[in-house]
């Protein structure tokens, strides 16, 4: 090629998933497909500076995190770079310098593996539309969702779209195991805008990386049931973000956050990723929502952090519900204000 170096920058948003998914096949193929909503503030952004090189017979990077060489991340981007050159055959043609920072605490607890690996697909891609430019747009976005699945299976629901499906769905038109799509029909406006507080509960290192955590679901006593219930849970979603019902939204998102974590605490070892102040938050939800009548409700990643979900309309009075008693549950009080985003960015 004659693309001797140059560099690009984007941004990608983390997501959090309402159907979740939870077991993979080889390939990172999905054991059950999942849904989520992408996020507007908790980004990775990534800048790919890239140079042509003498030798082809290895891959070479830096890897810059906040500025200063991190030479712990490297292994996981060595390994994402060997499952992708099948799909990138000019990787090893140049010298790299991956630069990326999050705009969330570093260790709030947050997963920055989604956002993180979507932003350095979108690179890539970058590079690769830049030697082969007759591209098309669906083409770019769909390969770099494939790319960033191979990352971190969650990262291809970080690419484009307000709603991403990721996972063979038959009722969705589209729907791939191989990356994600945006949801393709109609959301009612009571979905528009959602919002997400994220409240950290816990920002230690993660108790269960989610390789063992996927690997968990291997001779699950409980996986078939599991997998049905998530392709129920997504039809189930089909027709809520239709009607606007958020009370049935409810029910599926909550119910599907507490099996996450019951799977986990009926595997082979046994986890229990959920704090005291998990619990106590989930109870306070549970109450406002009781005495209040406000359509707010919560889920969880694999980890104690709590993410509160409503509707923007109830806002002002949510907002003042977490400040109030949540708060005080968080560790350092330390709270995110999120709320639906559009994907990733070009910068
Ligand atoms: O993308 P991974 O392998 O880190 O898995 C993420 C799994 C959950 O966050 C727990 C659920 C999900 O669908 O995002």
């Amino acid at each position: 090629s004659t693309i001797e170096n140059g560099s690009f920058e984007w941004s990608a948003p983390s997501n959090i998933a309402l159907v979740k998914y939870w077991g993979k096949k080889d390939n990172q193929i999905p054991a059950n497909p999942s849904v989520s909503f992408t996020l507007n503030n908790c980004k990775t952004i990534t800048k790919l500076a890239f140079e042509k090189k003498e030798s082809k017979d290895a891959f070479s990077f830096d890897l810059l995190f906040e500025g200063k060489p991190k030479e712990d991340f490297k292994p996981k981007i060595r390994k994402f770079l060997e499952r992708i050159e099948e799909y990138l055959p000019f990787l090893k043609d140049y010298h790299f310098t991956i630069d990326t920072h999050n705009t969330f605490p570093h260790s709030s607890g947050i997963a920055s593996s989604a956002s993180g690996m979507a932003a350095l697909a979108m690179n890539f891609m970058s590079l690769e539309k830049k030697l082969n430019p007759e591209m098309t747009d669906d083409y770019f976005y769909q390969k770099a969702s494939f790319l960033a699945r191979l990352g971190s299976g969650s990262a291809c629901r970080s690419v484009k779209g307000n709603v991403v499906v990721w996972g063979n769905q038959a009722n969705i038109e589209g729907s791939s195991d191989l990356f994600g799509v945006e949801f393709p029909y109609a959301i009612h406006e009571n979905f528009h805008n959602y919002q997400d507080t994220i409240l950290l509960v816990d920002k230690g290192e993660k108790q269960v990386s989610s390789t063992v955590g996927h690997d968990l679901m291997h001779n699950h006593p409980y996986a078939y049931s599991r997998f049905a219930q998530a392709h129920e849970n997504l039809d189930k979603l089909i027709a809520i973000f239709e009607s606007g019902n958020v009370e049935e939204f409810i029910k599926v998102v909550e119910s599907e956050a507490l099996t996450l974590h019951a799977m986990m605490m009926t595997s082979m070892p046994y986890y229990i990723l959920m704090k005291p102040n998990t619990l106590q938050i989930i109870n306070a939800i549970w109450k406002f929502r009781d005495e209040t009548k406000t359509p707010v409700c919560f889920t969880l990643d694999a980890g104690a952090n709590v993410h509160v979900l409503y509707p923007e309309n109830v806002k002002e009075k949510v907002l003042q519900f977490i400040k109030n008693e949540l708060v005080g549950f968080c560790q350092n009080g330390q709270y995110i204000c999120d709320e639906i985003g559009d994907g990733a960015i070009a910068l």
